[in-house]
């Protein structure tokens, strides 16, 4: 009698300790005896972006017009030490996501939609390809703990440096490469065998701390000429130290990568449990640089911010809180065609389905993008693709703008977090702007 009945007319209830998702975690254990790999970033509901609201203008302060007032979006990064800083059109960079994790055509595609637009694009574990070189107005090289592919020349090639100390989505871990995306030309460029897994470093194999990391950028400085910016990139953890340690050492830039940050395969319990929320992290850093004298000037230290940042909504929000500009991964990733509907069936087939396809370790991705699988590479055409990132990036910066100007400022980085109120409680104390219609802001005195 029971088989017609919906599981609720059933009186059947969900654990929410035990939920269905929790339940497969332990079956799939028991069954294959190995934790689980993924990429993507934090899946559970974490205080996020949305959990802000912009005040707009009305009687206190006046909006400016979109059609006829201007709203700037550019910005300089590492004006502080370096002969050429990087001028970009527009507050949206792109993260660092390595060759190897994605497959050439998908790095070449970052690079086109990039440079049309006027931002910069990111190498990453792994080394620097020619298609991406050749592709990138302003291409920043990151220099890693597994040292993978690195190459004076390239740092040479590079408009910027990036040194990574961790990633949001496993502060304190290393990357990972399986077996199957070591195709000859990865194993190259990493002078590692092809078809082994490959784990990369979690820490820089020649320095324990902040004195050797000042010593590592004197070094950077020196075989670039002094010429490029250098960044230091940081996993949200202990933020306001790292932040004012990496500036001590020498930092032109600081990149902040929040939990929700995306990965290209990390262990399922490092994402979801290691590292603090993106929103909790930006107030601490933008402390620290105040304190040090060195936010938000021309000759000060840049702070970028990433980790689930998805619209312009974000951006803004990001950039009220005092980001200089942010960085994108997982959204550039789906503009390219990631995670696109039309390979409904053959993420089935993966065991998957459009909009949960995060198995980017596993090289069989029907986009093309995180895959070294010649025939799945070809189906990207980096053309198409870079088209489709750039119109995401214009839509993401128009809609930044949009709001910039609602609130009355003539340039995004104008946005402050006066312009801010949060929707609960956890995120006016993480965010540091008032409960909305209250001037209350859980925890300020309380310091870390
Ligand atoms: C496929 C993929 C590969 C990545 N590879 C690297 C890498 O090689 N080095 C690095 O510092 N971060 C890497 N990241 C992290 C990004 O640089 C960035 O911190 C993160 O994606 C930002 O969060 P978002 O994806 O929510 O935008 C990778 C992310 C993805 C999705």
């Amino acid at each position: 009698m029971t088989e017609n009945l919906s599981i609720q007319q059933r009186g059947l209830r969900e654990s929410a300790t035990f939920d269905r998702t929790t339940i497969a975690a332990i079956q799939r254990a028991a069954e294959t005896g190995v934790y689980d790999i993924r990429g993507w970033g934090a899946k559970r509901a974490l205080p996020h972006f949305d959990d802000l609201l912009f005040l707009g203008a009305s009687m206190s302060r006046y909006p400016l017009e979109g059609y006829r007032e201007k709203c700037g979006t550019d910005v300089v990064l590492g004006a502080r030490n370096a002969k050429y800083p990087l001028h970009l059109d527009i507050p949206v960079t792109i993260a660092g996501m390595s060759f190897g994790a994605l497959s050439g055509a998908a790095k070449e595609a970052l690079g086109r939609g990039a440079s049309t637009v006027g931002t910069s694009t990111t190498t990453g574990d792994g080394g620097m390809t020619t298609e991406e070189r050749g592709q990138s107005k302003h291409l920043v090289y990151q220099y890693l703990p597994s040292r993978y592919g690195m190459n004076p020349d390239d740092l040479r090639k590079a408009d910027a440096i990036e040194i990574v100390l961790g990633q949001g989505a496993k502060p304190g871990g290393g990357g990972m490469l399986l077996g199957q995306k070591i195709t000859e030309r990865v194993a190259a460029m990493r002078t590692l065998p092809e078809g082994i897994d490959q784990r990369s470093a979690s820490r820089h194999p020649d320095w324990t701390g902040p004195d050797d990391l000042a010593i590592k950028i004197a070094e950077l400085r020196e075989i670039t000429d002094w010429e490029k910016p250098i960044y230091v990139k940081v996993g949200a953890t202990r933020t306001y130290y790292d932040v004012k340690l990496a500036v001590h050492s020498g930092a032109d830039v600081v990149v902040v990568d929040g939990m929700q940050g995306g990965t290209a395969a990390t262990q399922e319990v490092f994402i979801e449990h290691v590292g603090i929320p993106t929103l909790a992290a930006i107030p601490q850093a933008v402390q620290a640089l105040q304190e040090l004298g060195v936010h938000r000037h021309r000759e000060g230290v840049q702070l970028i911010v990433s980790g689930g940042i998805r619209n312009g909504a974000d951006v803004a929000k990001a950039m009220a809180l005092g980001a200089d500009a942010v960085a994108i991964g997982t959204a550039a990733l789906i503009a390219l065609g990631d995670n696109d509907p039309r390979y409904e069936a053959e993420y089935e087939a993966l065991g998957s389905a459009a909009g949960y396809y995060d198995d980017f370790q596993d090289g069989r991705d029907p986009a093309g993008i995180s895959t070294q699988d010649p025939q799945l590479s070809a189906r990207l055409d980096p053309v198409a693709a870079g088209n489709r990132l750039a119109n995401f990036l214009r839509v993401t910066t128009m809609e930044a703008q949009t709001i910039a100007r609602a609130c009355g400022k003539a340039h995004v980085a104008h946005l402050e977090p006066e312009d801010l109120v949060a929707i609960s409680i956890e995120a006016a104390a993480m965010a540091r702007v008032p409960l909305a219609g209250t001037s209350w802001i859980p925890g300020t005195g309380g310091g870390f």
